[in-house]
């Protein structure tokens, strides 16, 4: 039967074609299909527990829904061709099909307000956990590929200049922390996520006396919303989850453009597999690092996810206004472009070719242990600024000879400082400049190793 919509008792005239179709949501909130029915289950149960519905509805009610969450589960085709406004009204036409007047008495006290909170927060919880096994997987291929490589050391830069070697596994496990702590956040936002609104009605509550905090404990919820206004309105956790994806998409970008930077001919210190690259129409030559570019965009898809929920949140009176319906695709498009986001970055960082030469070419030129010949002075008793001057004259030295800092004389050293002796030289080595860096968070071979095994032991 084709479900008649929910409100059609005051009107006289038919809705138009045009704004039905404008005003419909099925076409995207199908999606929460099984949170609807779940939620539906247990909003039956608290119906019959106060009185409202005879057990033997309250069963035809239960029964009707869990057929109904087979079908839709089991049948690709259950959703086709319904024209209902929206995911509640296609679950009761449904169940009025199988359970008639008992499905019926099932929307008593309820309004669609405090059910749309209701099923997208159980949406959002899940899409939440299983959000935050995907970014382990990111984290995993992370570690691993830092595991991997644990004798390579790379330039690292700052404004993209060489500025001090650090071990490659220090770059890969930089990303780690950042993911780290999108977990973190996405931990956190659950927290908030996970209160029930059911129970608030269209507005003002709930006139049947239903056991709101049983509800709760049935689908799972940590606590009951506190404030019906504010709970049907609501549209924080949505913000707060697209926003974590944001931050997320920001940290994929930031490997992203890493990736694609090293990638790069000048670069050549990765080379993607193919499985991951795409070639030219034109020129034979080319292998791109589409995957990563892609990432790299995508995360603008995702902050204007962000934009619109906050635009469209800001200047609402309260409670309930129909503005909200467009949540949904804004947290769906965040959900699935994270997810495929994380998915092919970790397939990428697992094929990844290191050309350890390459690495080791630029990262024992350009001058990037001149920082350590200003320590060594300092420990000779030089006040850092000074042997900042000192040194600045030293690498002005070795342009001019066009030599690399371990290959100055020492006798063009003692020119620029007495304090220089033999000894300067065994400093400057790639190996003994990282190792240097021996404190915690640091990028000595030593410290790295521990954060490996850590970072092993938080995954
Ligand atoms: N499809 C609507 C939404 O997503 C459901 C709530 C409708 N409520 C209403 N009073 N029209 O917001």
């Amino acid at each position: 039967m084709e479900p008649k919509n929910l409100w059609g008792g005051r009107f006289k005239e038919k809705t138009d074609p045009e704004f039905a179709q404008f005003n419909n949501s099925f076409r995207f909130d199908q999606r929460l299909f099984r949170a609807d029915v779940i939620a539906s289950i247990a909003y039956g149960h608290a119906l019959e527990n106060a009185g409202v519905l005879s057990n033997a509805e309250a069963q035809a009610i239960q029964d009707g829904l869990n057929l109904i969450l087979k079908n839709g589960t089991e049948d690709p085709k259950y959703f086709a061709d319904s024209n209902a406004e929206d995911v509640h009204s296609f679950v009761e036409g449904k169940l009025v099909d199988l359970a008639g007047d008992a499905g019926r008495k099932l929307h008593t006290g309820r309004s669609r307000n405090d059910q749309v909170a209701t099923d997208f927060r159980l949406w959002i919880r899940d899409a939440i956990d299983s959000l935050t096994e995907t970014v382990a997987s990111t984290q995993l291929a992370l570690l691993t590929f830092a595991e991997s490589n644990q004798s390579v050391v790379i330039p690292g830069y700052t404004h993209l200049q060489r500025a001090q070697p650090v071990m490659l596994a220090h770059w890969s496990l930089a990303y780690f922390e950042m993911l780290a702590r999108d977990r973190d956040r996405l931990r956190d936002a659950r927290n908030r996520v996970n209160v029930l609104p059911l129970g608030s009605g269209a507005l003002s509550g709930n006139s049947f006396q239903i056991d709101r905090e049983t509800i709760a404990r049935e689908l799972g919820f940590d606590e009951v919303s506190l404030n019906s206004l504010d709970a049907v309105s609501d549209r924080d956790f949505c913000i707060e989850f697209v926003s974590a994806c944001s931050l997320l998409m920001v940290h994929l970008s930031r490997v992203a453009e890493d990736i694609i930077l090293y990638a790069s001919t000048e670069f050549g210190f990765f080379e993607l597999s193919d499985a991951v690259a795409t070639g030219s129409s034109l020129m034979p030559q080319k292998k791109n690092p589409d995957s990563m570019e892609l990432v790299r965009g995508k995360s603008g898809r995702v902050f204007g996810d962000l934009l619109s929920l906050l635009t469209v949140m800001k200047g609402l009176p309260l409670a309930y206004n129909k503005d909200m319906q467009e949540d949904k695709e804004a947290v769906f498009d965040a959900y699935d472009t994270t997810s495929a986001c994380l998915k092919i970055t970790t397939t990428v960082l697992s094929g990844i070719t290191v050309d350890e030469k390459r690495i080791h070419h630029a990262a024992t030129t350009g001058y990037m242990n001149a920082t350590e010949i200003a320590d060594y002075l300092v420990r000779k008793g030089m006040p850092f600024r000074e042997a900042h001057e000192v040194v600045g004259r030293v690498v002005m030295r070795a342009l001019e000879l066009n030599v690399e800092l371990d290959r100055i004389e020492l006798q063009e050293l003692r020119s620029i400082s007495a304090l220089f002796g033999e000894d300067v030289y065994a400093g400057l080595s790639l190996q003994s400049t990282v190792s240097a860096k021996n404190v915690i968070g640091g990028t000595s071979p030593e410290q790295v190793k521990i954060a490996l095994a850590r970072a092993r032991e938080r995954l």
